[in-house]
């Protein structure tokens, strides 16, 4: 029995030394890591490694009494029972900060490439459709002067919002923040961005307060024509009403980096002009890729030499006192 499980070869040269050190399996690529594999092949595991898809849930943390720590390659963590686990004194870890600006380009590459229509563009030249410049060829949404409406300014919004200003763009926000934003920026509350941005963006975790953040209600709260965009998690959006809108032109555009059920996507977005689809990829530059790996790595690594990771997800001080955990 290995004494870690690494769910997906990582993309990190640190890998090889990482399993010879803590004998280490890593599952091939293609695998289906769901929550039967977990509990079969993570039994006598010490740490898993594992990805923001791979469900740690309550029955694999006790199918695997010798756990110590999930260490997710991943800022977000909401693929593990963090309560289930804190009550194991399992320590669970994430990857936070690493990504923060990786995903904030990547948003940007989505609200550009829904104001000014780059994939709908790129397919109509493809087609063969054009024949010449025209003035009021594939007209797009002009960004200044428009207001960008973030939801979660944490360090992930906070980054997007600072990328604002050089598109002449102003920002509010809804949402707590650990200290005013380093721009000008207006906190709203939410129904009051909905009505006020013209580029709405999402910035939060996945919890149960945010599920269905965006439900039909506040869709069609949002002001006509604009431009919807999550680089966040799917199920923060109703993906089915989002759809609808879309389809209507009641809203202008959707750029979706995440889905409700991933890999599937809602049928209803799939023959949208207007809906720009990526598969997930908001971090995947290959510095930050490599990076949260590492630091994946390096978490694991901590816990199973007797040490604190870096970054548990929940406060240390709450540790059981009848957990034994170095
Ligand atoms: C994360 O780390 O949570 C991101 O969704 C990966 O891109």
């Amino acid at each position: 029995m290995p004494k870690t499980l690494v769910t997906y070869p990582l993309p990190t040269p640190r890998l090889k030394d990482f399993c010879e050190k803590w004998d280490g399996v890593v599952v091939p690529k293609g695998t289906t890591v769901d929550e039967a594999f977990l509990m079969r092949e993570g039994a006598g595991c010490e740490a898993l490694v594992t990805l923001l898809n791979h469900p740690v849930t309550r029955r694999v943390l006790e199918a695997c009494p010798r756990l110590r720590v999930v260490a997710n390659a991943a800022a977000g963590f909401d693929n593990v029972d963090v309560a289930a686990a804190r009550g194991r004194g399992v320590f669970v870890t994430n990857t936070p900060g690493v990504l923060d600006r990786a995903t904030a380009d990547l948003t940007w590459a989505l609200i550009l490439a829904c104001c000014r229509r780059v994939v709908e563009a790129d397919r109509f030249l493809r087609e063969g459709r054009f024949h010449g410049w025209e003035p009021d060829l594939l007209l797009g949404m002009d960004l200044n002067g428009k207001v960008l409406g973030v939801v979660g300014m944490g360090r992930i919004g906070t980054e997007v919002a600072r990328r604002a200003g050089a598109f002449g763009m102003k920002v509010a926000y809804h949402g707590p923040t650990a200290a005013p934003p380093p721009f000008p920026a207006e906190a709203m509350d939410l129904d009051a961005l909905l009505g006020a941005a013209d580029v709405l963006t999402l910035h939060v975790p996945l919890t149960p307060s945010t599920r269905g953040l965006l439900d039909r209600r506040r869709l069609m709260r949002m002001k006509p024509g604009a431009v919807l965009i999550n680089t966040s998690r799917g199920a923060v959006v109703d993906e089915g009403a989002l759809a609808e809108l879309l389809a209507s032109g009641r809203l202008r555009a959707a750029g979706l980096d995440v889905y409700e059920r991933e890999p599937a996507v809602h049928p209803g977005l799939m023959g949208l002009s207007n809906a720009v689809l990526l598969p997930h990829i908001g971090s995947a530059g290959e510095e930050t890729r490599r990076t949260m790996a590492d630091w994946a790595l390096e978490n694991a690594g901590r816990v199973l030499g007797g040490g604190a990771p870096l970054t548990n997800v929940w406060p240390l001080d709450t540790l059981s006192p009848f957990v034994k955990n170095p």
